[in-house]
């Protein structure tokens, strides 16, 4: 399979969760066994491309992706979280969303100091979700090797924005 066989697994549903959202639906191809192993396949490649030592997944889509990438590859998994999550001290930050606000957290005692972490998520829309989560690798210790999506909206300037902070951006598909 290639990224274009993988495009019509998405599906596209018009104003969720808010009017004038074109949400991007990744849980078909998930849903999609032989289109799903593709997916993970083309992004671990690309994980050991960039020479990635451990996985960062954004939850809750970039756990799915995320954590298969990781075990496929053998490589540690670092889970970035939605607030009140974790049972230790945590750094955490707030971002803004297409949609709202909110707050991720890690564990600085996951990430080991000086390793090149390859963050995962599902999708990269405006770039706030990414942003934040790469800064607070950062604020544990760790290097981003590259950001790495399944898709990207280029339209909502997400994968721009990450540049500009200095953080290399990958995705398989995108939805101009
Ligand atoms: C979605 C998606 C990304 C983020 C992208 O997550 O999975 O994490 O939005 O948007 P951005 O680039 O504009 O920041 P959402 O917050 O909907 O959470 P979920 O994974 O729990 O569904
Ligand atoms: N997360 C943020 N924007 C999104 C969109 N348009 N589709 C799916 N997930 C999203």
């Amino acid at each position: 399979m290639t990224p274009e066989d993988l495009k019509p697994l998405v599906r596209t549903i018009p104003d969720f969760p808010k009017p004038g959202i074109l949400f991007r639906d990744v849980t078909t191809l998930m849903g999609h066994g032989e289109g799903f192993a593709a997916a993970v396949g083309m992004m671990a490649d690309k994980v050991q491309a960039c020479e990635g030592q451990a996985i960062a997944g954004i939850e809750a889509r970039g756990f799915i992706f995320g954590a298969a990438i990781a075990a496929k590859l053998a490589m540690p998994f670092i889970p970035v979280r939605k607030p009140g999550k974790l049972p230790v001290p945590v750094l955490a930050i707030d971002y803004a969303l297409e949609y709202g606000t909110d707050t991720l957290e890690v564990d600085p005692g996951a990430v080991v100091d000086g390793s090149r972490i390859v963050l995962i998520d599902d999708l990269l829309a405006t770039g706030g979700t990414a942003l934040a989560a790469c800064e607070l690798l950062r604020r544990a210790g760790g290097v981003v090797a590259e950001a790495l999506f399944l898709v990207d909206l280029p339209d909502l300037g997400g994968a721009e924005r990450l540049r500009r902070a200095g953080v290399a951006v990958e995705a398989l598909l995108d939805y101009p």
